[in-house]
């Protein structure tokens, strides 16, 4: 294999996540893998990930400030992972470069960037790729291996539901403000709108939700500001093909476990997946393990498949591994010419579907998604209570 010199713009908590990732993605499958440069604005971040790249064997990896200071021609692969609002003046800046690109999710923040960045990479002649590492979970990923089986019949029904600890601390708090994560929906939940697109295999019709922010950030303070992100939402969206999905959001139930579950309801039978959340957030070692499960309607017993996660791909982030397995996913459509699972389309679908729900939100009515499709001066997007 050819070497794959890597920029990672943006070295922050997903940043120093994605270059773990990237060693055992070298040393696991024997590719020549180097990340040479790491753009942060931030002294301190970029110089942490500068350190952990060198102990992690990547011997030229250096630091700059800006991207404009990287000297294209030692660069294969750009990978971006700074905050939501800079992604689409970051792909804007790349896409002369024709190199390929690995974004981080959201693509974008506002349905007027979904537009432009799908016209921009009309045509862009190298793989450009939404990281949605939620489709790479190995629970996640049974989970959908079992519903294209057609063991629960035709599908009907579609939850998934997320509890979880509050939004973490970002770097220059960036993530307190709708203005640069797009809101919650957008920032956090475009992962689960993708899956659900995935898993129901049909596009969204209509869209409504209700939500707020009632318990997390009230006392917090940026100056004069106070944050205006939802810490929990209700969204049901009806699909083309006839399938209803729903999203349940809590983001004040730090001791669940699981922190989410995915269920798939046929004609024949209902289908679960538990997944846990991070192993570093739970003071003890208490066992919490993976799980996808098949209740058929027969009332025959439940067959219960458990789902153990590699313990070095599990140390190497918070995403049980899924990190990884998007990254050899991404090398191999580089490398071979391998279908790019999550495309431009696929990102801006799932912001476009998060901002309809942010928008249903503020308005109280259900949303026509067709005529979401664009920007059509939408309002900013603030929390309803
Ligand atoms: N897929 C996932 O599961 C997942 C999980 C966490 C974060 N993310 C995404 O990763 C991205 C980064 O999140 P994070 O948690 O690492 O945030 P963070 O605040 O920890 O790190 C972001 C870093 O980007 C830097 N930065 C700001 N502007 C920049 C610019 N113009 N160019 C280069 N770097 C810049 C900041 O200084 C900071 O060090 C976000 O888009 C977030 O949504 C994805």
């Amino acid at each position: 294999m050819k070497t794959l010199r890597y920029a990672v713009i943006g070295t922050g908590m997903m940043g120093h996540e994605h270059l773990r990732n990237l060693a055992l993605v070298r040393d696991m499958n024997g590719w020549d893998i180097q990340v040479t440069a790491l753009i942060d604005p931030n002294e301190e971040m970029r110089e942490s990930a500068v350190s952990l790249a060198r102990s992690l064997g990547n011997l030229h990896a250096n630091g700059y400030a800006k991207l404009s200071e990287v000297d294209d021609s030692s660069i294969d692969i750009y990978l971006i992972v700074s905050p939501n609002f800079t992604h689409h003046a970051i792909i804007t800046e790349l896409l002369p470069t024709g190199k390929p690109i690995l974004a981080e999710k959201p693509v974008c923040t506002t349905v007027a960037q979904c537009d432009d960045l799908l016209l921009r990479l009309a045509g862009y002649p190298s793989p450009f790729w939404v990281a949605m590492e939620y489709r790479y979970m190995p629970p996640t990923a049974r989970f959908m291996e079992r519903l294209n089986s057609g063991e629960i019949g035709t599908l009907r029904m579609l939850s998934i539901k997320e509890h979880r600890f509050p939004f973490l601390e970002k770097v220059g708090d960036w993530n307190r403000f709708s203005e640069n994560t797009g809101g919650t929906l957008v920032e956090k939940c475009c992962h689960h709108f993708d899956l659900m697109r995935l898993m129901v295999d049909s596009e969204p019709v209509r869209v409504f939700g209700s939500g707020a922010m009632d318990v997390n950030h009230l006392d917090e303070r940026y100056g004069t500001r106070t944050p205006d992100i939802i810490d929990n939402a209700y969204v049901i969206i009806d699909f083309a093909n006839g399938v209803r999905a729903s999203l349940e959001l809590c983001m004040f139930a730090d001791g669940a476990d699981p922190q989410e579950q995915l269920t798939a309801i046929g004609d024949r039978g209902k289908l679960d997946a538990f997944i846990p959340g991070p192993d570093r957030f739970w003071p003890d070692a208490r066992e919490r393990s993976a799980s996808v499960v098949f209740s058929p309607r027969d009332r025959s017993a439940p067959s219960i498949d458990r789902l153990e996660i590699d313990p070095a791909l599990a140390a190497a982030g918070d995403h049980h591994g899924s990190t990884y397995y998007q990254h050899v996913q991404f090398v191999r459509a580089v490398q071979e010419g391998g279908v790019v699972e999550v495309s431009a389309e696929d990102g801006v679908k799932a912001v476009r579907m998060g901002a309809a729900a942010q928008e249903s939100i503020r308005t109280g009515q259900a949303i026509v998604f067709d005529q979401f499709m664009t920007d059509a001066s939408l309002p900013s997007q603030g929390t309803a209570r």
